[in-house]
């Protein structure tokens, strides 16, 4: 189990145990985290969109093709911004930190 603290958009932060192999965003779901993830992680809404912290983003593998051109078109992409269903939790997340935009739109 890894560490994942996800920060509400009022600031509120609730830490989370999750299972290495899970997603970002079924880790969340699996907490009753409110990220939408409207098409269930096959990137093609943006709704699960989060930003990382810098220390973890550098550490994750890059995004694919897809999911930068899909952050292209999230509401308040930062340079730290990836898609929740494309975020694997392993060992090296432990302690990632994980905010949530106050808003996301869907793509679809
Ligand atoms: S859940 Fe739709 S892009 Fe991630």
């Amino acid at each position: 189990m890894t560490n994942i603290i996800f920060i509400l958009p009022d600031g509120t932060e609730t830490a989370i145990d999750a299972s290495e192999g899970t997603s970002v965003l079924q880790a969340a779901w699996d907490n009753k985290i409110d990220i939408e993830g409207a098409c269930e992680g096959c990137m093609a809404c943006s709704t699960c969109h989060v930003i990382i912290d810098e220390q973890h983003f550098a550490a994750l593998p890059d995004p694919s093709d897809e999911e930068e051109d899909l952050l292209d078109l999230a509401w308040g992409v930062r340079p730290t911004s990836r898609l929740g269903c494309q975020v694997t939790v392993t060992a090296e997340t432990d302690g990632i930190r994980v905010t949530l935009p106050a808003t996301t739109n869907n793509q679809m």
